[in-house]
């Protein structure tokens, strides 16, 4: 691991942090000054008392006493600049329509949405779901949303009708925002008939407003579901509305992760903080300058959408380009075509899409000018060197470093990142970023040595930290602060080591978490999913690694007695798993098996079955019961 590549010249030479070190060193020294100093550059209707409250760890609040809508500095400053005319989305549909709408035009469609939204009788505190494929409306609907003080919950397009409604459910949401449908590789994603079966679960919701995105036919309830276009039309859609006045602390939004037992958690995020920490990442990961023009391909239903597809970008001002469909529809050189077309300048996109399109040779990228590109970013899963030389050289011409940023759901912004002025190793996510102090520690909460693996802990509070899980503030200890509450560490959940240069190198989960194709799914989930279909009586779900997605699903699955396994039956399960999640979830292989490797207390080894299955040691099985 001794490859290293430095930044180019004109990279270091404009760069908007020239000095790493005497800045990393300032923000540890003074952490509330540097947050403070970067809070100020932000619009705030009244200014903070304490930068940081550490008075209810590990519940942190951030620019406490302080009020301020996300909304003020996303768009509402940017109106009384010149960039009131500057482009803030240039989105293309899979079709291949365009639509583009300058921060005026943002700010008139969002007004009337939130103006809808107070009609509806959405107020603030309430949480709105959102679930909608990738078109405009689904960054209007969310920044209408918290432009009057509601809260949102983005749940992923490709969700299925009982992870949706499971959402709902925890949000006691009484507003559901969605579309007919989108499209992907050609086809038309039916949204609205799996939001109507999940409305029907749901004891809570009253009211769903549909975006016509495919004008396919959809069954619309009287009284219940309106037609977006609809409601934009009536007078009550002014598009003058004041921002609400919000504090610092108030729920901007949650967003739910799986983790290792259990549902899946709604992680909070509050306006100040969140506003301050993805808006500072982004500029200086990205090395923003309002030339710029940024195309995050995260889906705005993950936390990386939230961060920086939607709010990091529009804070900084910055054109965002935004794409509905798959990468490689209808041929592989569909992303090189926009980066081309639209003159993109950083692209930030996942190891598992880069491992994708280089499949498709060469020859696909090669065939567009992509001389525009000045940087390129990769998020979700830690890259492989060989895809990262891929996406160095093919796509970034040899002269785009990548900024390979680590961070969470949880955490809200990047975490351990290189900045474009670090020299680079492949793989690894270099350092961490100002104001955030990392280390690798053993079973015994230890420090371990330079160049060995441990758990991943961060030790100091960000701004951008989630404020807890919704309706669940003890799940929030258990999970992430209770490992270390002596000290104060936040337990991340994966393994890294750290090398002799300080460099992090992040390995993997190490708890029931999987990632597959940069997905997060827990174990857990996909074993619920399994033990609701009739013939199954236990299943285990593992993670092999796969050559494009990271990781893929493996499940063992005891029958019910009486039942005999085949080919069909494995096909359904696989559909089961498809129906209970979403498609992401399906595993690869179900392996039918007699017994599960447990301890004596009953738990599953998945260990053991992924040794075995990779036909390694299965090591310590000391514990093993059968
Ligand atoms: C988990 C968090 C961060 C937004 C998308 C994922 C893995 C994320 C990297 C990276 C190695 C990474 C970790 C982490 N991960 N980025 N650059 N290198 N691993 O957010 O869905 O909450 O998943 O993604 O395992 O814990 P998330």
């Amino acid at each position: 691991m001794n490859e290293l590549y430095h930044p180019p010249r004109h990279i270091v030479r404009n760069a908007n942090v020239k000095d790493y070190e005497a800045l990393y060193q300032r923000s540890m020294e003074d952490p509330e000054g540097f947050w403070a100093d970067e809070a100020k550059k932000l619009k705030w209707t009244r200014k903070w008392n304490k930068v940081l409250d550490d008075s209810n760890k590990p519940f942190y609040k951030w620019f406490a006493g302080g009020k301020m809508n996300i909304i003020q500095n996303a768009i509402d400053r940017h109106l009384e600049t010149w960039r009131r005319n500057k482009l803030a989305i240039i989105w293309e549909g899979e079709p291949g329509d365009v639509r583009t709408m300058s921060y005026h035009a943002l700010n008139r469609e969002v007004s009337k949405f939130a103006n809808v939204l107070k009609a509806m009788g959405v107020k603030k505190g309430e949480i709105v779901t959102i679930y909608m494929p990738q078109i405009p409306e689904l960054v209007i609907a969310m920044l209408a949303v918290a432009k009057i003080g509601a809260a949102h919950s983005v749940v992923y397009g490709g969700f299925s009708t009982e992870a949706l409604a499971a959402r709902i459910d925890d949000a006691k949401s009484r507003v559901l925002l969605t579309a007919d449908g989108g499209f992907r590789r050609g086809k038309i994603t039916d949204l609205k008939s799996i939001a109507n079966d999940a409305i029907q679960r749901s004891p809570t919701l009253e009211v769903c407003i549909c975006v016509k995105r495919t004008g396919h036919d959809v069954y619309m309830e009287n009284d219940r579901d309106f037609w977006y276009h609809d409601l934009m039309n009536l007078p009550i859609a002014s598009p003058n509305c004041a921002t609400e006045v919000t504090d610092a602390e108030d729920l901007l939004f949650i967003l739910y992760t799986s983790g290792t037992t259990g549902k899946p958690k709604g992680l909070m995020h509050t306006h100040g903080g969140y506003a301050v920490y993805t808006s500072t990442t982004h500029k200086y990961v990205f090395d923003i300058k309002d030339e710029d023009r940024w195309w995050c391909a995260a889906d705005p239903g993950w936390v990386t959408g939230h961060s920086y597809l939607v709010y990091g970008p529009l804070i900084n001002g910055t054109t965002l380009m935004m794409y509905e469909g798959a990468p490689n529809h209808p041929y592989p050189n569909r992303w090189w075509s926009m980066v081309e077309k639209y003159g993109i300048t950083v692209m930030y996109t996942s190891p598992t899409a880069i491992r994708g399109l280089m499949r498709f040779g060469d020859q696909w990228p090669k065939r567009h000018d992509l001389s525009s590109l000045r940087l390129l970013g990769s998020v979700g899963e830690p890259i492989n060197p060989e895809a990262w030389r891929w996406y160095h050289s093919v796509i970034g011409g040899g002269n785009c470093p990548i900024m390979d940023t680590w961070w969470q759901t949880e955490t809200g912004g990047h975490m351990i990142t290189p900045l474009p002025i670090t020299p680079l190793k492949p793989g690894s996510a270099t350092k961490p970023f100002f104001g955030v102090a990392v280390g690798v520690v053993d079973e015994n909460g230890a420090e371990v040595a330079a160049g060995e693996e441990g758990k991943l802990v961060i030790k100091t509070p960000t701004p951008g930290m989630a404020r807890g899980i919704w309706g669940d503030p003890d799940r929030y200890v258990e999970t992430y602060w209770k490992d270390y509450a002596d000290k104060g560490w936040y337990k991340a959940g994966d393994s890294a080591r750290i090398d002799e240069d300080g460099y992090v190198w992040v390995i993997g989960r190490i708890d029931d978490v999987i990632k597959v194709s940069g997905y997060r799914l827990g174990t857990a989930e996909v074993e619920s999913a399994l033990v609701t279909h009739p013939k199954v009586a236990e299943a285990a779900a593992i993670a092999i690694p796969h050559e494009v997605k990271g990781n893929a699903i493996h499940v063992y699955v005891i029958l019910r007695q009486g039942i005999t396994p085949d080919k069909a039956l494995e096909e359904e399960l696989r559909e089961t798993v498809g129906r209970e999640i979403g498609p992401i979830a399906k595993p690869d292989k179900v392996i039918f098996a007699e017994s599960l490797p447990k301890t004596r207390s009953g738990k599953i080894m998945r260990r053991v079955l992924k040794a075995r299955a990779m036909g390694q040691d299965v090591g310590d099985i000391s514990t093993l019961e059968e």
